[in-house]
This record gives structure tokens, sequence and C-alpha cells, in this order.
């Protein structure tokens, strides 16, 4: 189903994807090899080093290459090896120092591979940034399908407790550690609730709508659980960027909803925690 105004989404149900094992690029099994953990590790000292799920397309591929070119190390996490190799070679083209992570946010074991890979290499995380996402489509929630339903927010939720979980041990050893979750205006129940408002008059929404909201549930319960030891963790409405998602009929560039996601995942260690912004630090609406 295609939404037509400004703000809203186009969703698309993406392919089953195989599951594959842990890799590294040759050049990260290189860098390892030479150096071993603790040299590697003492020499990143003062680089951040950050994680992207979901970074091989879209806003995640604009957020990793928008993180690396502020200098972080970016760890681009991806599902498909393809996939992943194709990005990761794309940013090095630039200039970027960027690194492959195999990682399926839905599997918990992928998860903590994925953490195992970047604790032996780096010893921390500064920076995780959960994009990732699927969308099921924009399915009604008279005749939904529970499969559909339970996939989405396997993904777009529990997906990121997966992630989050697992990279918390890396993220406790940073001395800035951020956390931003992709999140979406549709998500704000106040939006939705605006029934005169654009995205008030949508349909209803079984699966993609409720998952954000669950998301930024999450996202305050995090921050709650989290106060006190300088992790912030805040939601990011990335706005309606043309990409993949919705057959790119999006009104503005990736790159303009990845500019949201640096800016929270660069704040200062008096920034904000528990929160969902859009452009320029705007506050959405829970
Ligand atoms: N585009 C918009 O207008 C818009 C608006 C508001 C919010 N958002 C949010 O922005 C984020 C990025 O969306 P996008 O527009 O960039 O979509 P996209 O181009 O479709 O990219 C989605 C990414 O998520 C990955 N992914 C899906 N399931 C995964 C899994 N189980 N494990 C690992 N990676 C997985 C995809 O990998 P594969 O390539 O392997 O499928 C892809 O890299 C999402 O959280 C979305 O909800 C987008």
């Amino acid at each position: 189903m295609q939404f037509l105004r400004d703000g809203d989404e186009v969703l698309q149900v993406p392919p089953v994807q195989p599951i594959h094992t842990l890799t590294v690029s040759v050049r990260t099994r290189f860098v390892i090899a030479a150096s071993g953990r603790r040299g590697l590790a003492g020499r990143m000292a003062n680089t951040t080093i950050a994680l992207v799920t979901g970074g091989n397309k879209g806003i995640g591929f604009e957020t990793a290459a928008q993180l690396a070119a502020t200098g972080a190390t970016v760890l681009l996490g991806a599902r498909d090896r393809v996939r992943r190799e194709e990005a990761v070679a794309a940013l090095r083209a630039t200039g970027a120092d960027v690194h492959p992570v195999e990682l399926d946010v839905t599997d918990p074991a992928s998860a903590v591979a994925a953490a195992a890979l970047v604790d032996a290499t780096y010893g921390r995380l500064d920076v995780l940034v959960n994009n990732a996402a699927v969308s099921g489509g924009w399915m009604p929630l008279t005749g939904s399908d529970p499969a559909v339903v339970r996939a989405v927010f396997d993904t777009n939720v529990v997906g990121v407790m997966n992630v989050t979980n697992a990279f918390l041990p890396l993220l406790r050893r940073s001395a800035a550690p951020r956390v931003v979750n992709v999140s979406s205006s549709v998500g704000s129940l106040h939006v939705q609730r605006d029934f005169r408002g654009p995205l008030g008059q949508l349909p209803g929404s079984a699966a993609y709508v409720p998952s954000k909201a669950a998301l930024n549930a999450l996202t305050v319960q995090y921050a709650k659980e989290l106060r006190g030891t300088g992790i912030l963790v805040n939601a990011v409405d990335p706005g309606y960027c043309a990409t993949d998602f919705n057959n790119h009929a999006g009104t503005r560039p990736a790159a303009a909803g990845a500019a949201n996601v640096v800016r929270l995942a660069t704040v200062g260690n008096d920034g904000p925690t528990g929160g969902f912004y859009a452009d320029d630090g705007a506050v959405v609406p829970w």
C-alpha cells in the first residue's frame, strides 16, 4: 500500500534472507592478526567505534558514511554477505574506515557472535545505531496475519533488544556511549491520534506502526534502566526518505534522515536520554 502525503511511508515486504556464519573482512583479519586485541584496542582508544545495524543500504548506509566522515571507525552490520561486502567496499572507496560485521538482528546468537568479534577486536563500543527494520507491508488490523505481525515485531522490537543487550557490556566500557534507535513519526501515538492530521487519516496498521510505538517505549525503558551509567539512549525520526523501504517514494534523501541519527549518535555527555527527536533536534511527541 502506498501513502500519498509528505511525511508518510510506503512499505513493502522484504524477501526472506539466508543466515550466514560470522565473517570478517580480509583487511580486518589482517589487522587483528598483526596487532592482537590489546595493541589494536590501544591504538583505537581515541577513535569512536560505531556499529550500524542494517548498514548495507538506505538510511543505515548513509549513517555509516556520515559517522565515518566524523572520523569514526564504523562497523557495518548486515545479514547478507554479498550486500554487506558491497556496501563496505563502496564506503572504503571514499576513504572511510568501515568493517563488515555479520548481524541478523532477529538471531540472538548472531548478535552475541557480533559482540564477541567487536570485543576481541576493539574491546568496546561507543555508538550503537539500531537501524535495521522491516515493514511487513501496510496491513490493516482486520484480517491481519499474526505471523507477519510477529515477524515485524521480531525485527523492529525484539531485534533491538537482541543487539542492545549483546553490546551493553561493550558500551559500558566506552567514555561516551550512545544508543540511537531509528524510529518513525508513525510510531508517535500523539500523531496517530490526531485523526485530522496527515498520519491520523491513514488506515490502521497492525504491525509496522505498533512496532515503532513499541520501539519508542523500549527506548524510554532502556534510558530508565541505564540512567546513571552515561549510556544515552534516544529514538530518532529520520523523516520520509527515499529508500527501498518505500520504493523510493520518500520526499528527501536518506542522507537527510541519517543526519538526524548522527546528531544523536555524537551528542555530548550532557545530551538527552530517553527522548524522541526529528530534524535539528526537534522533539517528537510520544
Ligand atoms: N525510509 C523512510 O522514509 C523511513 C521513515 C521513518 C523511519 N524509517 C526507519 O529507518 C530505518 C531504515 O529504513 P530504510 O528506509 O533505510 O529501509 P531499507 O532501505 O529497507 O533498509 C532496511 C535495512 O534493514 C536491514 N534489515 C532488515 N531486517 C534485518 C535483520 N533481521 N537483520 C539485519 N538487518 C536487517 C535490511 O537488510 P537487507 O538488505 O538484508 O534486507 C536493510 O539494510 C528503519 O528502522 C525504518 O523503519 C524509514
